[in-house]
């Protein structure tokens, strides 16, 4: 049966699940998270209660708040503390088997797993500052939403510009359709494993630069560009050299990325101290690109003004993988128990072109 279906690399094209989450609309420029335009959401709505959209469909219903928990030493690497500490999670909190337990235990797992992953990039965050001690609890008891308890829980103080900042870059970035790590969260539910053993499956394919770590070149590119003084220069050198504008081009949209403009207006709003030298890069970029690639619509993609918008709340580079893990629990959480109520086991085929039937004495 493998002979007659096509490879595709990387898999593209191929539908693997059908969803009722969120797949990005490509010609329009939209995205909906079941059905809602996340324009309609960001303002409106802290991430936790997006959370409860993409995870039970209702807004009303939350991302639960997190429990008590000690986490075992952290290293302050964020991406590997959070995948080893959501693993353990599973072993401290006795989980049980997606294909053993009920609908309702699992969507309780995934909430429980879901807070307690913010906390722990938090505390990994505030480990690689340097401190030694922990925020008191009391404090971060105070924050109002999920995005002002984590930034309270990292440094003990949580300004609304970092907290807005931080709540509209979650909710633009919850959920994606069926990416590489909700791929992996996907695959290990559909083996029946526990919810803690599939969101750190997904947090280990989103480690990885391809996937959830681009911002982290964009910051140094606009510092680049800031020190020259002089975007279209930059913009043809760049591409003269063979080398690619980090922030533009996207693998689905043809269309602007709609998160794109919405993280703009906010880096606007906010007052960014980038967004001037960032839309003058933006326009020498776009002005290039489409001369150069007329055939190709080469937009600006979710990574550019997410470094803006990150850069606000002043989020290092090098955390920003996690910090899209944070969001991203809400996307996986959904696919996790959509894939437990409606799928089936995941087990393509790869084509064997190695070597033919030979004698071990022709190798040994
Ligand atoms: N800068 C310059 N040229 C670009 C470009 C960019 N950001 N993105 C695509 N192109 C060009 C490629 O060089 C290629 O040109 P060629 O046909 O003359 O070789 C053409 O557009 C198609 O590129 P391809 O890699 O096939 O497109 P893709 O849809 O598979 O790639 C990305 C999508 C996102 C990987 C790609 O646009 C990219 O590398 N962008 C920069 C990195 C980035 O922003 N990543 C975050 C993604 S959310």
């Amino acid at each position: 049966m493998s002979e007659t279906i096509d490879f595709k690399p990387g898999l593209e094209g191929v539908v693997a699940v059908e969803t009722e989450i969120a797949e990005p609309d490509r010609e329009g420029g939209q995205l909906r998270y079941r059905g809602i335009d996340i324009v309609e959401l960001v303002g409106h709505y802290p991430y936790e209660r997006v959370w409860g959209l993409l995870v039970d469909d209702d807004l009303d219903s939350a991302m639960p708040e997190p429990e008590p928990y000690e986490p075992a030493r952290l290293t302050g690497n964020a991406p590997s503390d959070l995948q080893a500490e959501t693993a353990r999670l599973s072993g401290v909190w006795r989980l049980g088997k997606l294909n053993e337990i009920s609908d309702e235990q699992a969507r309780d797992d995934l909430g429980r797993l879901s807070a307690q992953m913010m906390g722990i990039v938090a505390r990994s965050a505030r480990i690689a500052d340097g401190n030694t001690d922990e925020v008191p609890a009391a404090v971060v008891a105070q924050g109002r939403t999920a995005a002002e308890k984590f930034l309270l829980q990292w440094r003990g103080e949580a300004d609304p510009r970092a907290v807005k900042a931080v709540d509209t870059y979650w909710i633009c970035t919850a959920e994606h359709g069926l990416n590489a790590s909700t791929f992996a969260a996907r695959i290990a539910s559909s083996t029946g494993a526990d919810c803690g053993a599939a969101l750190s499956s997904a947090v280990g394919a989103l480690s990885g630069p391809l996937h959830g770590g681009a911002p982290a070149y964009v910051k140094p590119m606009l510092e680049e560009v800031a020190a020259m003084g002089d975007p279209e220069k930059w913009v043809k050198d760049t591409l003269d050299s063979g080398k690619r504008i980090m922030g533009f081009g996207h693998r689905i949209y043809r269309a602007e990325d709609p998160r794109s403009r919405i993280l703009k207006e906010t880096a606007r709003e906010l007052g960014s101290s980038q967004i001037a030298i960032a839309e003058r890069l933006e326009e020498a970029a776009l002005a290039e690109l489409e001369r150069r690639h007329p055939e190709r619509p080469l937009k600006t993609n979710v990574e550019y003004y997410s470094a803006v918008v990150l850069d606000i709340a002043e989020i290092p580079p090098s955390l920003a993988p996690a910090m899209f893990a944070c969001s991203r629990v809400a996307g996986w959480s959904a696919h996790i128990l959509e894939q437990k109520k409606t799928g089936r086991l995941f087990r393509p085929s790869a084509r064997y072109v190695g070597p033919e039937s030979r004698s071990l004495s022709s190798v040994a």
